[in-house]
């Protein structure tokens, strides 16, 4: 009996997230909920099961601690240097084209001024990600005040939304990030270091279930855009999906970004066992994935 609930537990936690608890995952999700259920004083999982349901915001608390929010700064260094040195130059010269084309066209279309670019970190986890992001266009960009740059980290689990929105690092988690960036984009004391307000404003970290999306909901209100966005780093979240589940994530990523827009995807991610319109961006050391330009919306 005790276990016909852990299935009822699971289905529930797969149907309101996606993550999936199948096979050899079944002792991390028991293990989780063992902790969850010595807090509360419960017994077993019925009467978990009970308390979840008639329970407001328990849900919030159990997927929470399901979630693996393991992440640090610049992880995989070779994705980061190849968005530093190709990418962002790319679009900043493209972009710059098109800003000068609009000077000399028609007089009634206003000529641009601010260039647009448009970020998502889905699965943030405690904003080790998108504060790299920040960090590594910032130092990229030429001419960064003529960009209007906005960064949309969105992660399942409040607790990590909490540390990514207060951007306070202890030394621990600093290894990773050169020592440049740190005296640039960071506020250090003897403990750690705290991510400086300019490049705290270009992130807006949002409550984000990709389930939703991946179920046709629009973007959470707390985001002045709905899409698309010209790049989307969505790393060491799909292995977490079931492989229908990750097929999907697949689709529903394409559709958010522009034609030519960027994927990043994990190391362990490699999207060549689903059906996708994304090409591999040849000469990078790493995996990085270009939705190709001539995409058919129809
Ligand atoms: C292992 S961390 C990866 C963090 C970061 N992307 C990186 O690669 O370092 C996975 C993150 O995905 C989040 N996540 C899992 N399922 C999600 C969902 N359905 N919607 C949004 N975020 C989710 C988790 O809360 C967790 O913080």
């Amino acid at each position: 009996m005790g276990d016909a609930y852990l299935d009822k537990i699971s289905e529930f936690v797969s149907h309101q997230s996606r993550l999936c608890f199948s096979g050899h995952k079944r002792e991390i999700l028991r293990h989780r909920l063992e902790s969850r259920l010595k807090k509360l004083g419960l017994a077993n999982y019925a009467a978990y099961w009970y308390y979840l349901k008639q329970t407001s915001g328990e849900e919030t608390v159990l997927l929470d601690c399901l979630t693996t929010n393991e992440t640090f700064f610049f992880r995989n260094t070779d994705q980061f240097s190849h968005l530093r040195d190709v990418i962002i130059p790319d679009i900043e010269t493209l972009r710059g084209q098109d800003v000068v084309k609009s000077w000399g066209g028609n007089s009634r279309v206003p000529a641009l001024s601010i260039m647009k670019l448009r970020v998502l970190s889905a699965g943030c986890s405690t904003g080790e990600e998108p504060y790299s992001i920040a960090m590594t266009i910032l130092e990229s960009l030429r001419h960064p005040k003529a960009w209007d740059l906005e960064i949309i980290a969105g992660d399942l689990s409040e607790s990590c939304l909490k540390t990514a929105t207060e951007g306070y690092y202890e030394n621990e988690k600093l290894k990773n990030i050169p020592d440049h960036y740190i005296d640039k984009y960071m506020r250090r004391d003897a403990d750690g270091a705290v991510i400086r307000e300019e490049v705290r404003n270009l992130v807006s970290f949002t409550h984000l279930n990709l389930n939703g999306l991946m179920k046709g909901v629009a973007f959470p209100g707390a985001v002045s855009f709905s899409a698309p966005f010209d790049i989307i780093f969505c790393r060491n979240v799909m292995i977490y999906f079931s492989s229908s589940c990750q097929q999907m994530l697949v689709d529903m990523l394409h559709r958010l970004l522009v034609p030519g827009g960027y994927l990043f995807t994990g190391d362990a991610e490699p999207l060549h066992l689903f059906d996708h319109d994304f090409e591999t961006i040849k000469g990078a050391k790493c995996l990085i994935y270009k939705k190709t330009e001539m995409t058919d919306y129809a």
